[in-house]
């Protein structure tokens, strides 16, 4: 909600920095410096304390996640700003696995909250498409499923060998992501300190939804599965679904195979607000929405915790071929970072971040993935600049 800080709120937060590897070095730094230039006038003391965990530091020490780590993060810091994790020198992507989904895990992040947001019609592949045809919200879960490592090899090497990959799904955490999101959906309508949770959770406050959706409009819900052929885990997401749709009949809520979500959010953007769906779909149909409003360098996203320490990161990777040529857009970055003020309560220099990356677009001060001409580091001096004067 706005105004009610999920974690400590206050003048004050303490953010752990992980840029990770590749472009996650070269975009980290410019959010950094634009939540510097949008906190400095405002009295709010930021405190950010960096660690270098990625392939570096795995190859040089074999330590990956170090221990006591979560712990640290989970009692000292508010909030984790994330860059990405990946490196041609780790084909295992061992070190990735062990810090990104051990922090997604251990820290409990159960929503990946994955806004799309059209901002100028040219920046989408879709023909005659206009900005406020394409503004949704992916909720993926992000604690289980596909990801959990479940599985193993049977007589690995032999021509015999078997590979499982198990898929989990509990009551809880189907229960938990789909409330958000319904949650999230009937907070839309509501002022910011009335939209209380009848689950005893937080209330579905992050992202905002009034900022992110246009006020007012009631929030419609997708929920998209494989209930079709993924029968065991798909009756479990089906029956929680009705069980919550039945709880909260002012929500207009429905259901679509992922398969065919796939198709309607490209065949007809205008349809969704909300999409709730599991870890893996989550994954993959948030890389299509974010190529909807002009790809991967402009997504952000946030792993959340309502209440709890949470993790701010891009949607994008490492990016290993445009690695240290400094051409990466840093939006995807900003705008996570914007998500991370919004958590810690501070909506206003939220807001000032997103307007920020809009008036950049506005100014073709962009990278060349959306076809400017500019450096990271000359997006990184617009970007401050506007915040400055605009603080
Ligand atoms: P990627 O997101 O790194 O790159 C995909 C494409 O988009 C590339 O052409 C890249 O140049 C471009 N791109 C991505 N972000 C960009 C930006 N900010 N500016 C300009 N162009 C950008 O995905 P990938 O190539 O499949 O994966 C590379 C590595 O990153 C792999 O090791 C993968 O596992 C890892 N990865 C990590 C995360 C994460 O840390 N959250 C997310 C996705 C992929
Ligand atoms: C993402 C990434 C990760 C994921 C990879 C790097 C494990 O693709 O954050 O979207 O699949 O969650
Ligand atoms: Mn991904």
């Amino acid at each position: 909600m706005p105004n009610i800080p999920l974690r400590h709120g206050g003048p004050n937060a303490r953010i752990a920095v992980i840029p990770g590897d590749g472009i996650g070095k070269e975009v980290t730094p410019v959010a950094i410096n634009v939540i510097k230039a949008a906190t400095a006038k405002r009295h709010r003391h930021v405190e950010f304390v960096e660690f270098d965990w990625g392939a570096d530091k795995f190859l040089r020490e074999k330590i990956t996640l170090p221990d006591g780590a979560v712990e640290m993060l989970r009692d000292q810091f508010d909030a984790i700003l994330f860059g990405a994790l990946g490196d041609p020198r780790v084909p295992s992507n061992q070190h990735a696995a062990d810090i990104l989904l051990g922090l997604r895990f251990q820290l409990d992040l159960y929503v990946n909250a994955r806004p799309t947001e059209l901002f100028q019609e040219r920046f989408t592949p879709l023909k005659d498409r206009i900005p406020n045809d394409i503004r949704m919200m992916v909720f993926r879960e992000n604690t289980e499923g596909v990801y959990t490592g479940a599985g193993g090899f049977f007589k690995k090497g032999t021509p015999d060998e078997i590979a499982t990959q198990e898929d989990i799904n509990t009551r809880k955490g189907v229960e938990r992501i789909l409330r958000f999101a319904f949650n999230y959906c009937r907070g839309s309508g509501l002022s910011a300190h009335s939209a209380g949770s009848s689950s005893g959770l937080a209330p579905a406050s992050l992202p905002n939804p009034a900022t992110h959706h246009s006020a007012h409009k009631p929030l419609r819900l997708c929920m998209a599965d494989k209930s079709n052929a993924m029968t065991f885990a798909g009756d479990l997401w089906q029956r929680t679904f009705k069980s919550l749709r039945a709880e909260y009949p002012d929500v207009d809520a429905r259901h679509l195979y992922i398969d065919t979500l796939a198709m309607e959010v490209v065949r007809d953007p205008r349809q969704f607000d909300v999409i709730v769906t599991n870890n893996m779909f989550g994954d993959i149909i948030s890389d299509l929405t974010s190529q909807l409003a002009g790809g991967l360098g402009l997504a952000p996203s946030a792993n959340i915790h309502p209440g709890q320490t949470s993790l701010f990161e891009p949607v994008h990777g490492s990016a290993p071929n445009i690695a240290g040529k400094g051409i990466a857009n840093p939006f995807g970055s900003v705008l996570a970072s914007s998500m991370m003020l919004d958590f810690l309560g501070w909506p206003e220099e939220a807001a000032l971040l997103k307007q920020s990356v809009k008036s950049a677009l506005h100014d073709d001060a962009t990278t060349p993935d959306l076809h400017g001409s500019k450096q990271t580091l000359e997006v990184s001096d617009y970007l401050t600049n506007y915040v400055s004067k605009h603080s």
